[in-house]
């Protein structure tokens, strides 16, 4: 399974990557908003720091604006993936930018019939946001599991980004439905390799290890 880091703040990529664990990222504008450098500048930035693939997302709304757009993010960097909102427009946009071999992640998916369009259309990737789902009332995991099972069912390259992650056990979830990809905020990163058990053990070893005659 990869884990992309779902921000776009530079520090936070540098240090993730220093972990050894990074496979890709994930902006939006809300993350973009948060940062105080140039949204091109940053967005260059990310791709040098990670060499999978990053999210870049486009704000048009009719698929002649998004192409045009599209076309300029992917030209920052080559491991640029462009992000498109679900939408009539965007399975348009989606449909002409995979034939000039430029990487779709359909972003704000709600629902299975979101994702197959999608992966018709030629989207590289989904994202389907299962903390927003959460969020009123829905089961966010019950989508990631209908969606890798009809990815399954009809070989479609796309891959599933379990997006809108919100703990540690969105993603061991996300792990044991054979999601692709999961995309994690820094903070559930770092939830992710802690324990107290661990740092208890680390604790007693280290007091035992100064009673060891050396
Ligand atoms: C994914 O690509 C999105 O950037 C992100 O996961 C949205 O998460 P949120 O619901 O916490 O804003």
């Amino acid at each position: 399974m990869k884990l992309f880091l779902d921000s776009a703040n530079l520090e936070e990529i540098r240090e993730v990557a220093s972990w050894g664990v990074l496979d890709g990222v994930t902006t939006n504008p809300s993350l973009c908003s948060k940062e105080t450098v140039t949204f091109e500048d940053n967005i260059r930035a990310i791709c040098a720091v990670c060499p999978g693939p990053v999210s870049a997302e486009c704000v048009s709304l009719r698929a002649a604006d998004i192409v045009v757009e599209a076309r300029a993010l992917a030209g920052i960097a080559p491991n640029i993936a462009v992000k498109i909102p679900v939408c009539l427009e965007g399975l348009k946009a989606t449909k002409t930018l995979h034939g000039e071999g430029i990487a779709v992640n359909m972003t704000l998916v709600f629902s299975s019939g979101q994702a197959l369009l999608a992966a018709k259309a030629g989207a590289r990737f989904v994202s389907p946001f299962i903390g927003r789902l959460d969020d009123v009332s829905e089961d966010g995991m019950a989508l990631i599991e209908e969606i890798v099972q009809i990815f399954e069912n009809f070989r479609f390259e796309t891959e599933v980004i379990v997006a809108s992650v919100r703990h540690p056990r969105h993603v061991i979830e996300a792990a044991l439905l054979g999601a692709d990809i999961a995309t994690v905020p820094y903070g559930v990163m770092e939830k992710l390799v802690k324990h107290p058990l661990t740092d208890i053990g680390i604790e007693r070893f280290l007091a035992d290890w100064r009673k060891v005659k050396t």
